[in-house]
């Protein structure tokens, strides 16, 4: 018997001996469609390639990939459980031709690889093709030699694949499996061809054209190959079972998932045990992607599909959440396989588990609501709309569960009545909201919210894109187009590009799209949960509806990032330096610099800033992986992660954790551990580098530290020493020496400037001055000082009195260009002059408004310091013409 693992192998082992590049994978989330919920099949991430706008290094190629039908084109989800080949999650093997091989070889290749690789009978098989494809029906027939009555023609859109209502299609050929007449059914195209008999194995795509909008259809540049084989359906013929359910790694899950609930794994919860198996598959699979459960878009989806499993788990009478017990099985099956499942072990069973905890009660009340409003209804008359809008709404019962639950008794649900009072509510909500008299634009959001929904970021896991243009906005108005030259602000379906919140400023890049479209995006803003786009139209026209490249500035992000991690980082030092009452006040993560804002009564030392940038440099060293979990804020505070007290957050929070530390028990050993919701680093040692540049006050009790990372903490390091090492050279000395040789200049410039005031006393008073001249029968000493600072008249004044040899003094000084005057009156003249007028008379010569001070001691100043010789000439004056 072979098992799934075996059966993958051989199948990309096959083809890898044919030439063909064995690639990974690509995620679940396409990052190159916009119009697909998720991957559906083995081509989407090939798309561009078929289409030729996209290159590869090889021309053939091979997966095995991962792909989820539940919502959107392909979905398969209500029949999951209750059929022996639905999931929504299964794995498809394919083989790939960019123009490389066509039909023939194609289908040489899926020959040989299903009866000499894989060794099935070749009388089980028969061929589908499209009715007027003879070129593939003569292929089979010579290659397979299969009889005319096994090459079955088939007219309608079975036989022509296409990915979904756009992209690459073409006409395709299908291998049927008949596993016997004991089971019925009949030959695909026959009156019972939906029977159990003939099964679909694998579906060889002749890709030759690209669907465009409705009614359009262009040819491929070169014809090319894409094939999905059913994993699931081989490994069931390969390992003699009928049924899907019954292969290796299902039958490990249902079994893991039988001792868990003590339910016999084939008895009367027969489906309830598939449904888990499948819902737990693509639910983990889309976790590890991180995809988590919400209200909106794809994350609405993963969580019908876990609450449609959990009905099931409760049915079993699981008393403990069954998901996340299930996992271990799971990655024993594919964790080989798909190692990322493994990456995301804790981030997988820890959703599932807090998914599970919270709706077990509101299941539980609802189930009863949903029992009480059916005992009162006829059989089979339908649930009325209304019931499963309060399930909905009161208790999160997505449409999908409520009608899961009333299958057994053959009953529908009013599905129109459900929608009608859907939107009944958004009317409500609608009314309810005007009346808080918003701006004219903001009812403008309001209404691209209700219309389009909240936008999907990717930027989580990529920064480059493909989205649809949903919305134009330009002057306040969503409009039809806008040209070159326009400030518009656009709405995406989803988008890579980081919304500014929590400190972290919105991502800034270019979106490109149909016919030369350029948009260059300065600031990416939150409007009630949808994603604006701010910028410019820089060539062709935006309309809503184009599908568009989204992709942010690399190196940008990359330093916002950086910024981001580090303020983690440092908010953690800063705690274990100032102490636990240290909390975020405020912050900022821009591309050059980080802002950081914090609780903190006093100023921090020199020494508590060097202590704290070396511990984060420490921790950036460590290089650390930076891990996300999702949790309950609740929980995540339980876990020891650091909330922001009042910051409002949802259900869910992101936990981001940087850094170890055993000692930090309580943090199971993380040095850092946030709630955030921004993009981080992967590892701390992305940040390179962390270098604080100011401390200083905002407000009273709050203190602010701003730094920079890698390349600008670099840059910042370099100005500094730049600084340092010009200034060393002018005085000629190593930069090392720079403090000491400065301290020295500094006391040396004192001991200089005393020496000066010494010598101007010197000058104003001694031998050398000019002798006091005779004014009204007083010895009056007028002088002109020069530069003297005028902060030393007055005592050169009184030492000069204090000489004997004046009566009276007036000493003027012009520094710095303005005119300083006093006026001092000894013993010897008291009563025959009045310093203060003699100031004021002083003052108005210099353009001066008075002065002030007593009879014996006045002083003036006035703008007009060249006036120095007038103002003493104006106390001559006053002097002379005073009556003595
Ligand atoms: N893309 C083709 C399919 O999914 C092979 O069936």
């Amino acid at each position: 018997m072979s098992s799934t693992n075996e059966i993958r192998a051989t199948f990309l082992d096959y083809f890898a001996r044919n030439g063909h590049a064995v690639v990974d994978s690509s995620p679940l989330v396409p990052r190159n469609d916009p119009t697909l919920l998720f991957t559906n099949s083995g081509m989407v991430q090939f798309k561009n390639v078929f289409t030729g706008q996209e290159r590869r290094p090889y021309s053939t190629a091979t997966t095995a990939q991962k792909c989820v039908r539940a919502g959107g084109k392909h979905n398969d989800l209500d029949n999951v459980g209750y059929t022996a080949r639905h999931h929504t999650f299964f794995e498809m093997l394919g083989n790939f031709s960019f123009g490389d091989y066509f039909k023939e070889q194609a289908i040489h290749h899926a020959w040989t690889l299903v009866t000499k690789e894989l060794g099935l009978d070749k009388d089980r098989l028969l061929v589908t093709v499209f009715h007027d494809d003879d070129d593939a029906a003569n292929h089979w027939k010579k290659i397979a030699g299969l009889s005319d009555d096994r090459i079955i023609r088939i007219a309608t859109s079975d036989n022509f694949w296409r990915m979904g209502d756009t992209g690459p299609c073409g006409p395709c050929s299908e291998i049927f499996y008949d596993h016997g007449p004991s089971i019925p059914g009949g030959p695909p195209g026959s009156a019972d061809e939906d029977g159990d008999r003939f099964i679909e194995i694998w579906n060889l795509v002749f890709m030759q054209y690209e669907e465009g909008p409705p009614g359009t259809r262009r040819g491929l540049p070169r014809p090319s190959i894409d094939t999905g084989m059913g994993m699931e359906r081989v490994a069931a013929i390969l390992q003699g079972v009928h049924d899907n359910y019954d292969t290796d790694t299902f039958r490990a899950i249902i079994t893991a998932s039988a001792e868990a609930t003590g339910q016999d794994p084939d008895g009367p919860f027969k489906a309830s045990h598939r449904v888990v198996a499948d819902h737990l598959r693509s639910g983990a699979f889309l976790i590890a992607e991180g995809v988590l459960p919400s209200n909106e878009g794809r994350g609405y989806v993963l969580r019908r599909i876990l609450r449609r499993a959990m009905r099931h788990a409760h049915m079993m009478g699981a008393t403990e959440p069954l998901l996340a017990r299930l996992v271990p099985t799971l990655n024993r099956q594919m964790g080989s396989a798909y190692p990322e499942l493994i990456r995301a072990d804790q981030l997988v069973t820890e959703t599932l588990r807090l998914e599970e905890t919270r709706f077990r009660s509101l299941l539980e009340r609802g189930l009863g609501l949903l029992s009480e409003e059916t005992q009162k209804l006829g059989d089979r008359q339908p649930l009325p709309g209304d019931v499963a809008f309060r399930l909905y709404d009161t208790y999160g019962f997505p449409l999908d569960l409520t009608q899961d639950a009333l299958r057994g008794e053959g009953r529908d649900v009013d599905v129109d009545g459900f929608n009608t009072a859907m939107a009944e509510q958004r009317r409500r909500a609608r009314a309810a909201w005007s009346g808080t008299g918003e701006a004219a634009t903001e009812a403008l959001w309001f209404d691209l919210k209700e219309r389009l929904g909240a936008t999907e970021f990717l930027g989580y896991t990529t920064e480059r894109a493909e989205g649809e243009l949903l919305s134009v906005v330009a002057g306040d108005t969503a409009v039809e187009s806008a040209g070159p030259g326009t400030e518009v602000a656009v709405i995406l379906n989803q988008t890579p590009f980081y919304a500014e919140s929590g400190g972290q400023i919105g991502d800034a890049g270019i979106i490109t799209g149909p016919g030369a479209l350029r948009i260059a995006v300065r600031d990416t803003q939150k409007k009630l949960g949808l994603f604006v786009h701010l910028g410019t139209v820089e060539s062709g026209t935006a309309k809503p509806g184009a599908p568009v490249v989204a992709e942010v500035d690399h190196t940008r992000r990359s330093n916002i990032r950086s910024h981001h991690s580090a303020t983690h980082l440092l908010h953690e030092a800063l705690r274990r330096r100032l102490g636990t009452h240290v909390a975020q006040k405020g912050s900022l993560n821009a591309p050059d610099r980080l802002r950081f804002d914090v609780s903190q009564p006093t100023p921090m030392t020199g020494d508590d800033l060097a202590w704290v940038e070396a511990e984060v440099n420490d921790r950036i060293r460590q290089n650390a992986e930076v891990t996300t979990r999702l949790m309950t804020p609740e929980a995540a505070v339980e876990a020891g992660a650091m909330a922001l007290f009042g910051e409002k957050y949802g259900d869910e929070v992101r936990v981001v954790g940087m850094g170890h530390d055993p000692a930090a028990t309580d943090k199971h050993g993380v040095y850092s551990l946030e709630l955030c919701g921004g993009t981080h680093v992967a590892r701390t040692g992305d940040i390179g580098l962390f270098k604080i540049v100011s401390e200083g006050a905002v407000s009273a009790g709050v203190r602010r530290v701003e730094a920079v990372t890698g390349a600008a903490a670099l840059a910042a390091i370099e100005t500094s020493d730049r600084a340092l090492r010009e200034a060393a050279a002018t005085l000629k000395v190593n930069p090392g020496e720079l403090p000491a040789r400065v301290a020295a200049l500094v006391e040396e410039r004192r001991r200089l400037e005393r020496e000066v005031a010494d010598l101007r006393r010197k000058l104003a008073t001694g031998a050398t001055a000019e002798g006091p001249e005779e004014i009204a029968g007083l010895r009056v000493a007028l002088r002109d000082l020069g530069d003297t600072p005028p902060r030393d008249l007055k005592g050169l004044a009184e030492a000069i009195l204090k000489g004997g040899t004046a009566d009276l003094v007036a000493l003027v000084s012009s520094a710095e260009g303005k005119a300083s005057v006093v006026v001092a009156v000894g013993e010897t003249a008291k009563g025959k002059a009045d310093a203060v007028a003699l100031v004021r008379a002083a003052s108005a010569a210099v353009g001066g408004k008075g002065g002030g001070g007593r009879p014996d001691m006045a002083q003036a100043g006035g703008p007009d310091g060249a006036k120095a010789a007038e103002a003493l000439a104006a106390v001559r004056t006053a002097l002379a013409t005073v009556p003595a």
